[in-house]
């Protein structure tokens, strides 16, 4: 009874953070999971139209040998009187023989081979992989398209690069041709970002004269073009009009400006929470492309040791430690987790993942179904497998912070998988802290109990490739995922308060997959036990 009473709390829990945080509203990404089964799609696509090509020039090969056969000996006697030929023709008891066996015996072999219908069965056979439930809709390539901009944006990437299959010095088989950067050109138009729009359109130019014009023109293009810089100098120039005289405002000058970032769209669906603003949205991008945002003093401040964090199980095998930062407490454990266990936790998280989607169909709250869509988590009980105690008792034994989820002491563990362009915006770990009166009153007794989340404990389960990092703008840090390896940082103050520097997010993931696993810590019970880490050298 008391896991029912547990499963229910949580599932709680997360519809009242999916409805308060908008890092999961409004994020569209593709989980690495689910794309796998798309593929997979795309093969049994593949394995039918091949089937159906090998049948079909089976057919044609049949109706040519017949065509070349008439050629062989009929139309090779062609003269130019009709007359003759027909004489020719008629006189040639050879001729008249193969007249007959053509027409008795290799017509039926011809007419049976052509009354066969391959197309009904390749029909049929790919309306049933139409219909998986997995089949890409338009809002999964609105999700991908959107993916591509926003890594662009964070990353700054080189378009010509880019368009290559070149991200970020790793060199790739992927390239996008002329239609392929105009359909990214008219999205990032329809984002409003108008001078993005323009630099896609003017790749898909160039690309469109390597194509030879061949599946679009570059008149048509150009066209485009200057639609594109027409609509953003008339954007500009609004704006301008708009906003107070400013100096250096030249609307004679109708010069595209670099850079145009954050993309419009994604900016004011950051903004409107209120939570951050532009400083932190910049900062965030640029932790994300690897800037060193702390100055060389906090950095030469910064410390790695060896710990055993005062516990005996530890004595032996004392944990790698890296300081991220000397205000807020951000720490990277090294080597916590082993290769099986980290297999095991997403073996254990992948089928969870997808149920997601179906949770979210329940007609309770349509906020569900939106976010749940691309929200690719899952929550993983304790019951279900021996390790999740285990990771409990180590995340105690490090952090000394009390981690039992059946006692309230912490929340059951969550594991999360960020496909391509994955990412989640700066936001906060802390729920209650940022809550009015009201808003606190709709919370379950139980919830209040924990309290807030005081720290949180995020496993890295692989390495990825680009990209990927957790981005903490206003502390300046960012933490790289690494496979085995575990972040953790206080949420509240000390003195109870939720520390605002604490905002943080994911960096999109540019290539490769990321899978992660939270454990929340809450408030309530660690009263006696936080101070561990006040001096952590110690
Ligand atoms: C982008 O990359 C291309 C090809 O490597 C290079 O010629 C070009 O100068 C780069 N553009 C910028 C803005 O760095
Ligand atoms: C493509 O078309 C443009 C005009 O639209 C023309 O100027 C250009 O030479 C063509 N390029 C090729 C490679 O055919
Ligand atoms: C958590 O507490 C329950 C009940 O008090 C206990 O049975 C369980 O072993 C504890 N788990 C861990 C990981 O300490």
């Amino acid at each position: 009874m008391g896991s029912l009473v547990v499963h229910q709390f949580y599932f709680t829990v997360l519809i009242i953070s999916i409805a308060r945080n908008p890092r999961v509203y409004g994020d569209m990404y593709t989980a690495s999971a689910d794309l796998a089964s798309v593929f997979s799609l795309e093969q049994q696509i593949v394995d039918i139209l091949g089937e159906l090509v090998s049948k079909t020039e089976a057919k044609l090969a049949v109706i040519r040998k017949y065509l070349k056969d008439y050629e062989q000996s009929v139309v090779k006697e062609k003269i130019a009187n009709e007359e003759e030929f027909m004489e020719h023709l008629t006189g040639n008891p050879i001729h008249a023989y193969r007249l007959m066996k053509r027409l008795c015996f290799d017509w039926e072999t011809v007419e049976k081979e052509i009354k066969v219908d391959n197309w009904q069965d390749a029909v049929s056979q790919l309306e049933r992989v139409r219909l998986n439930e997995r089949f890409p809709k338009e809002e999964d390539l609105f999700g991908a398209t959107s993916a591509l901009v926003r890594l662009q944006d964070t990353y700054e990437l080189n378009m010509t690069e880019l368009v290559r299959g070149n991200l970020w010095g790793r060199e790739t088989h992927a390239e996008l041709t002329a239609l392929d950067c105009l359909f990214m050109g008219k999205h990032a138009f329809n984002d409003g970002a108008y001078a993005r729009a323009v630099e896609w359109f003017e790749e898909s130019y160039i690309l469109a004269g390597m194509e030879n014009n061949e599946t679009i023109k570059q008149d048509h293009i150009a066209e485009i073009i200057q639609y594109a810089i027409d609509k953003h100098d008339d954007n500009l120039q609004e704006a301008q009009q708009n906003a107070p005289m400013s100096v250096l405002s030249d609307s004679s000058s109708f010069r595209l400006p670099l850079k145009e970032k954050p993309a419009i769209a994604q900016r004011s669906e950051m903004i409107r929470s209120r939570k951050y603003d532009e400083d932190d949205f910049a900062k965030f991008n640029a932790l994300c492309r690897g800037e060193k945002l702390l100055g060389e003093d906090s950095l030469s401040q910064l410390k790695c040791w060896f710990d055993s964090r005062r516990q005996p199980y530890l004595l032996l095998m004392p944990i790698k430690v890296e300081q991220h930062s000397i205000e807020t407490e951000i720490y990277t454990f090294y080597d916590v987790l082993s290769d099986e266990e980290m297999e095991t936790v997403k073996e254990l998280a992948t089928p969870l993942l997808s149920r997601a989607k179906v949770l979210g169909k329940e007609p309770s709250s349509e906020m569900i179904f939106s976010s749940l869509r691309t929200s690719k988590t899952a929550w993983i009980a304790d019951e279900v497998h021996p390790l999740m105690d285990r990771l409990a008792r180590r995340i105690s034994l490090i952090t000394g912070l009390k981690t039992n989820s059946s006692r309230g002491d912490a929340e059951i563990l969550q594991v999360a998988n960020y496909g391509i362009g994955g990412h989640y915006s700066p936001h906060h770990d802390y729920l209650l802290k940022s809550k009015t009166d009201a808003e606190m009153e709709k919370l379950s007794p139980r919830d209040k109990a924990m309290g807030d989340r005081i720290a949180t404990f995020m496993f890295y389960l692989n390495d990825v490739e680009r990209g990927g990092s957790t981005a903490f703008p206003r502390a300046g840090v960012a933490v790289r995922p690494v496979r085995g390896g575990a972040a953790f940082w206080y949420n509240l103050k000390r003195n109870g308060l939720g520390n605002p520097d604490t905002l943080h997010g994911a960096c999109p993931v540019l290539l490769g997959h990321k899978w992660v696993s939270n454990k929340w810590i809450r408030e309530i019970v660690q009263t006696f036990n936080r101070g561990c880490l006040t001096d952590p050298t110690k």
